[in-house]
């Protein structure tokens, strides 16, 4: 017969399981690459500083909270259950209520990321769209908010079509010059919100002048980090408030799930974002949660391949006469290179590149064997998408235009495989094997 093991007894070791974020220091330095293990940003546990550990460590040890389940299982439970029960009136021992609001499964996960991004809390969604969507209540009508001009296209759409619906004023501007954001500043300016990299054009912003921009004028700054992960960057220790994820690319890792994040410097913020959360209701199922979790521990060796293969495949994209633009934030030539080096450390696994014409671009999306020709990124296959008919088709054509999302430029997602067998792949869909 089964007996309720002592840990999760009253007063057992998950008895406390409801959230009690008690975070260290924040270490306020210039230099992005001497805070990459502030000293005291968790509380200990059992003697532990899990702070101290690597983020290769963290990504897999990294819960703030010990979380055994009753039968000591290495790989962390999937919590199947919509709600748990009571003892008593005020008294339940778990300290979960209800799935919706929190699941075990799904806080393992959203301390791991905490750890990952030097959070105060972290909230995992059903997508990344859900996590964005879930930010933006933060705002009220009239409120202003500074956008990147390169946006993920479904981000461009929330902004257009839900966020102005609701009374909120978007400006778009290239933020890669941060003048652009000063410039843009207005008295009801609530928020500032970039990618970078850019999705697709691979714009570079400087994190730690937008954050001065921002604190300055009483606004946040929201970095989507999904293209980097933060493996490569981490944005709150630069100066932002909140971090967005779509956990359904690096993350996740497997091009198996879709999930997001918000992962929030400050506890009061994280406070009205999990209301908000909670209310609204788009959270991650604890299956889904599990799935992303395993993801997660191999996220740093994944991120090395990813990076060293896209490395050999910008060179091989290079050498095509038919190419005729290699955007990588590694290559020395790009313009955010030097700025992209000092904030972050790599270049990801994002490639975009222009082809000599629109009837090249369609012919190589159809030719390629061993790449995929589809959405998404970040995952163990490599995918080649189509922008302008695929992620950025809802943005509006002169938005497109301006940024430079023609019908010649396609992106690429270095997958895992072998660099060689990519290599192939490209010269055979190119006519040139
Ligand atoms: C940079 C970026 N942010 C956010 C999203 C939205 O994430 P999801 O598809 O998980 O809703 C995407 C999706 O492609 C993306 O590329």
């Amino acid at each position: 017969m089964w007996h309720m093991p002592d840990k999760i007894r009253p007063g057992g070791s998950l008895a406390p399981a409801r959230r009690n974020h008690v975070c260290g220091i924040y270490q306020t330095m210039a230099d992005p690459y001497g805070i990459l293990a502030p000293a005291a940003f968790y509380v200990n546990y059992q003697g532990v500083n899990k702070m101290s550990y690597d983020i290769q460590t963290r990504c897999i040890h990294g819960q703030e909270h010990s979380r055994e389940d009753a039968l000591c299982s290495i790989s962390y439970p999937i919590y199947q259950t919509a709600s748990f029960s009571h003892l008593t009136p005020g008294h339940n021992p778990s300290g979960f209520d209800y799935s919706r609001e929190s699941n075990p499964t799904r806080s393992y996960l959203e301390e791991t990321i905490s750890s990952l991004e030097y959070a105060a809390d972290s909230i995992a969604f059903s997508s990344g769209m859900a996590a964005i969507s879930a930010c933006f209540e933060l705002f009220r009508p009239g409120d202003h908010v500074i956008c990147t001009d390169d946006l993920y296209g479904g981000s461009v759409r929330l902004f257009q079509t839900i966020s102005e619906k609701n009374g909120l004023e978007i400006d778009f501007v290239d933020t890669s010059h941060v003048e652009n954001i000063n410039n843009a500043l207005r008295p009801n300016t609530k928020a500032i919100y970039v990618e970078t990299p850019t999705n697709p054009m691979m714009h570079v912003t400087d994190i730690a002048a937008a954050a001065q921009i921002a604190q300055a004028a009483g606004a946040l700054l929201i970095v989507d980090n999904t293209f980097l992960t933060p493996y490569l960057q981490n944005p709150l220790l630069l100066g932002a408030d909140l971090v967005v994820h779509s956990g359904t690319k690096y993350l996740s890792g497997h091009n198996d799930t879709i999930s997001g994040f918000l992962c929030i410097k400050d506890q009061a913020l994280a406070d009205r974002l999990r209301l908000i959360a909670k209310t609204t209701g788009a959270v991650l199922a604890p299956f889904d949660s599990w799935l992303v979790h395993r993801g997660i521990k191999t996220l740093p060796i994944r991120m090395e391949r990813h990076e060293e293969n896209a490395r050999h495949l910008v060179h091989v994209l290079q050498n095509i006469k038919y190419v005729k633009n290699v955007y990588y934030v590694g290559l020395p030539g790009h313009p955010g290179y030097e700025l992209n080096k000092k904030q972050a450390r790599g270049a990801g696994g994002m490639i975009s590149f222009e082809v000599d014409s629109a009837q090249r671009a369609r012919k190589l999306l159809e030719s390629v064997r061993l790449i995929t020709f589809a959405e998404s990124l970040g995952g163990t296959e490599s995918l080649l998408t189509y922008p302008i008919a695929q992620t950025h088709t809802d943005v509006p054509q002169d938005m497109r235009e301006k940024a430079g999302i023609t019908d010649r430029l396609l992106r690429l997602s270095v997958g895992l495989e072998s660099a060689k067998d990519l290599e192939d792949d490209l010269l055979q869909a190119f006519g040139l094997l």
